[in-house]
């Protein structure tokens, strides 16, 4: 059981982003990447669930052993992948119970009952913090910035997804927002998933316990290590690993 990215190669608009990228997650593990602006993180992070503008040109996604690379985005979330984008869609006219509840059918074929799910779904929105009228809210619209983390960190929790990809997901947070980012991480990596969270604070990494933390730059890892990485980045910067 792992998601394994070997040697991937991925192009942007005919231009080579992320240049041999690779990189081993293990169930139950907090990878952290860090990595200067521009240097290839959300377009990896983005590609990974088969997002069309990205073009893998060489290498693989692999899910479990399983060949991911070329399925679509779907059929990879059913797989067990979930990512949360630096920048979320609205989508108007779907309200958040709605969505819930489809995505959860979608991935599990299991149509819940309304009323147990309505039950299910106030909790967890009182667990991330969210009032009980956003069940009704089209998803996302008008939504703050917090707001979305929130309800990301509800998905999270509902899904349980195999291995999560969160795209700044710490950025723009207040203190109790970022407290249940840790505490919706920390639960699932004791339930054995998964994580690779693209981050800019090294403050993330005194709260959340990682177990890896790799520096991307100029679209590869340019060096792997433990949270100390991190403090020396907070230090020194990225200088020393930018050709
Ligand atoms: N659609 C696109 N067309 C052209 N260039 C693109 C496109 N998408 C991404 N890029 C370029 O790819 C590079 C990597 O972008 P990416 O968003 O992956 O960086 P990042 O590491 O996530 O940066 P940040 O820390 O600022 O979020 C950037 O130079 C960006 O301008
Ligand atoms: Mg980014």
């Amino acid at each position: 059981m792992s998601l394994e990215l070997k040697n991937l190669h991925i192009n942007v608009e005919k231009k080579e982003i992320v240049r041999g990228l690779s990189l081993i997650v293990l169930p139950g593990e907090v990878h952290v990447i860090m990595g200067p602006n521009g240097s290839g993180k959300s377009t990896f992070a983005n590609t990974l669930l088969g997002h069309p503008k990205y073009t893998i040109t060489k290498g693989m996604i692999e899910l479990n052993k399983l060949n991911i690379t070329k399925l679509p985005p779907e059929e990879r979330a059913k797989h067990g992948l979930f990512l949360a984008m630096q920048h979320t869609p609205e989508i108007p006219g779907v309200s958040v119970a709605n969505f819930l509840r489809l995505a959860i059918a979608a991935r599990t074929g299991e149509r819940k009952n309304p009323i147990a799910f309505r039950k299910d779904l106030l909790e967890m929105l009182a667990k991330v913090g969210l009032a009980p009228d956003f069940a009704a809210r089209s998803l996302n619209a008008g939504f703050s910035g917090g707001e979305r983390k929130r309800l990301e960190m509800l998905q999270l929790l509902t899904f349980e997804p195999a291995y999560s990809i969160l795209d700044e997901t710490d950025s723009g947070l207040d203190v109790d927002a970022l407290k249940i980012v840790v505490a919706t991480i920390q639960t699932l990596k004791k339930r054995g998933k998964g994580f690779l969270v693209i981050t800019h604070y090294p403050r993330l990494l005194s709260h959340l316990k990682v177990d890896t933390v790799h520096i991307m730059a100029q679209g590869k890892i340019v060096k792997t290590g433990g949270a100390e990485l991190a403090a020396e980045i907070e230090k020194e910067g990225f200088k020393k690993y930018e050709e």
